[in-house]
């Protein structure tokens, strides 16, 4: 059995901090599997928040996985996991031969020693994630507070102006957000962190959006 947590969450971008995971941690039988999924842990800058690196290193029944589609290698298809040796060795015997392309991991093995280049996305996303969330609540929508490099949005009620109506305005625009109704939220939007321009068109379009 595996209890599988991503933390931080998609679509929510909100996080449990680590004291709560070791609690979850402790709680659990010794024959179930806890897989920390730190996807967005880069981006976290929160002093409670651990991705799980020495939970894994020192349980024997704890993987944390990784990815780097979030750190500029969104198509390569190539991610890690760390975990007990015994676990490690089973993932080993089941995948398949040829998962991760030679491409790929020398991508990977660049991407990771490029810190200069994780830093300033970490810092691009801290200022436009704290901007983004102020201009939306600013607009009357709700925002869920988060700590990854996207912003789950809360539309009105009223019909007029639902998560779906503002996808096809912006779409129409050239903004592609997720509507995230597969999730459980018919009415919100996620938006990814983007560039500076393509922050300040969306929440323009959405200014004119919701006076429509
Ligand atoms: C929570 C979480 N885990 C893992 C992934 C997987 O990333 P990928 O399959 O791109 O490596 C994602 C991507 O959206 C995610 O949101």
């Amino acid at each position: 059995k595996i209890v599988f947590l991503a933390n931080p969450n998609n679509p929510t971008g909100t996080y449990v901090p680590f004291q709560e995971v070791r609690r979850l941690h402790a709680g659990l039988p010794k024959n179930v599997l806890l897989v920390l999924d730190a996807a967005y842990a880069e981006y976290v800058r929160r002093n409670d928040y651990e991705a799980g690196i020495e939970l894994a290193g020192s349980s024997q029944n704890v993987v944390m996985t990784r990815t780097f589609s979030k750190i500029g290698l969104g198509g390569a298809r190539i991610g890690w996991m760390y975990g007990p040796m015994h676990i490690v060795d089973a993932i080993n015997r089941i995948r398949g031969p040829f998962n991760v392309n030679a491409t790929a991991i020398e991508a990977g093995i660049a991407d990771v020693r490029d810190r200069a280049h994780i830093e300033r996305s970490v810092a691009q996303n801290e200022t436009w994630l704290a901007w983004l969330s102020e201009q939306m609540t600013g607009l009357g929508l709700r925002v869920t507070p988060s700590v990854g490099n996207f912003l789950l949005i809360h539309f009105p009620d009223d019909g007029k102006h639902s998560a779906a109506a503002a996808d096809d305005y912006l779409t129409q625009r050239g903004y592609i957000l997720r509507r995230v109704s597969g999730y459980g939220f018919p009415n919100a939007l996620r938006m990814t962190v983007g560039t500076e321009e393509a922050n300040r068109g969306v929440v323009a379009a959405l200014t004119t959006f919701l006076k429509s």
